[in-house]
């Protein structure tokens, strides 16, 4: 308790983690199926017309630490317009605080734009205080201070009978989510997690700019304190074929959330279930493990299943980690996940993203978008 009080005291603003990353979705209810069947998350929480709410539904769906909402719209408001434009992609990155008012005060005052007053909802479960302010694109972060709520997700969700079609696959907690921003943008955005939030840029093992002839980004990853809230911050840069950043910021008609990126104890188990459920994931070309061990050192595993799933594997002066990327989640080249699981290591997997990019580029050939 004490490190905590400690951790939190160096951070300008109250925040413990991820409280859960809203998606804007066509279609809530069978997205809400995939996530459960391939991804393993349990369905929590429903608010909708059966609840009260006459505009929309949201599915609110846990795995341990990790929470989805699923939000599609029901008659014509301001998600609609977020929908055609951006297609299914994450709107909100909800930050669990201990002071919504001081965080909203303060980022606002920094010259975070508002887009949610402080306020309290609630229900026969308690209260909770909230409000809203934006980032990059059409992005915000949703401050969320639990005061005395004892419900399922938050006020107004109904809980839900215990889900039967849930297939857990291990998934822990958030490791970090990751903005792609436009061109010459990143710094703008690096300078407003650390003027507005606070955050400290992230020195790395992955620092300096990956502008490789395959890789074509830049990246800066910016955190609180406590490092329990990564934020990666993506911009292209010219590299011999179109970047993968550029791709999405086209599809995705401008900046937002590129992945998320979670935790897991044991990949190798979690991979093995994801795949057996459906989950398809970017194929790495069978010389990356040829000399693997030569650039990584001896790692716990073994090389086969590794191999067999298509795991990478990557090494800081911490130690190393292990890391896969689904493709992109909906039929637009834009949001995707990672499966992560850290052993040491506190870097992003640098020495991945040549095999990366190979892979990615084969998919964005596939598209017609190189
Ligand atoms: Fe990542």
């Amino acid at each position: 308790m004490q490190v905590e009080t400690h951790e939190l005291s160096q951070d300008v603003l109250p925040l413990r983690a991820v409280h859960h990353v809203e998606i804007y979705c066509g279609n809530a209810k069978q997205s809400a199926y995939f996530y459960r069947q391939a991804f393993g998350f349990s369905l929590v929480g429903y608010l909708g017309p059966e609840t009260g709410v006459r505009d929309r539904v949201s599915y609110a769906l846990q795995q341990d630490k990790v929470r989805f909402v699923l939000t599609t719209p029901l008659l014509d408001d301001g998600i609609i317009p977020f929908l055609s434009r951006h297609g299914d992609s994450v709107r909100d990155i909800a930050l669990e605080t201990s002071d919504t008012e001081l965080c909203f005060r303060t980022t606002v005052e920094r010259g975070a734009k508002p887009v949610a007053e402080p306020h309290v909802i609630e229900d026969a479960n308690g209260k909770v205080k909230v409000a809203t302010v934006a980032t990059y694109g059409d992005t915000v972060h949703t401050f969320v201070e639990r005061l005395d709520y004892a419900g399922p997700f938050l006020p107004g969700f109904q809980s839900t009978p215990e889900d039967t079609l849930a297939r857990p696959v291990g998934l822990k907690h958030i490791d970090h989510i990751v903005g792609n921003v436009d061109w010459n943008q990143m710094d703008q955005w690096v300078n407003f997690y650390v003027d507005v939030f606070g955050f400290s840029r992230f020195v790395s093992f992955d620092d300096n700019d990956i502008s490789t002839q395959y890789s074509a980004l830049h990246s800066t990853v910016v955190s609180n304190h406590s490092k329990w809230i990564k934020f990666p911050i993506n911009e292209p840069a010219k590299g011999l074929k179109r970047s993968q950043i550029e791709e999405y910021i086209t599809f995705h008609n401008g900046p937002g959330v590129q992945h998320v990126a979670i935790e897991t104890d044991d990949i190798v188990e979690t991979i093995s279930r994801m795949r057996a459920q459906g989950v398809e994931f970017l194929d790495i070309p069978e010389s990356y493990y040829s000399d693997l061990l030569d650039r990584v050192g001896p790692i716990d595993e073994d090389l086969e299943p590794l191999q067999k799933l298509n795991i990478l594997v990557d090494r800081d002066d911490k130690g190393y980690m292990l890391q896969i990327f689904t493709k992109p989640v909906e039929d637009r080249p834009t949001l995707f996940i990672e499966i992560i699981q850290r052993k040491g290591a506190e870097s992003f997997g640098k020495g991945n993203f040549k095999a990366l990019f190979v892979s990615i580029e084969r998919e964005q050939e596939r598209r017609g978008n190189l």
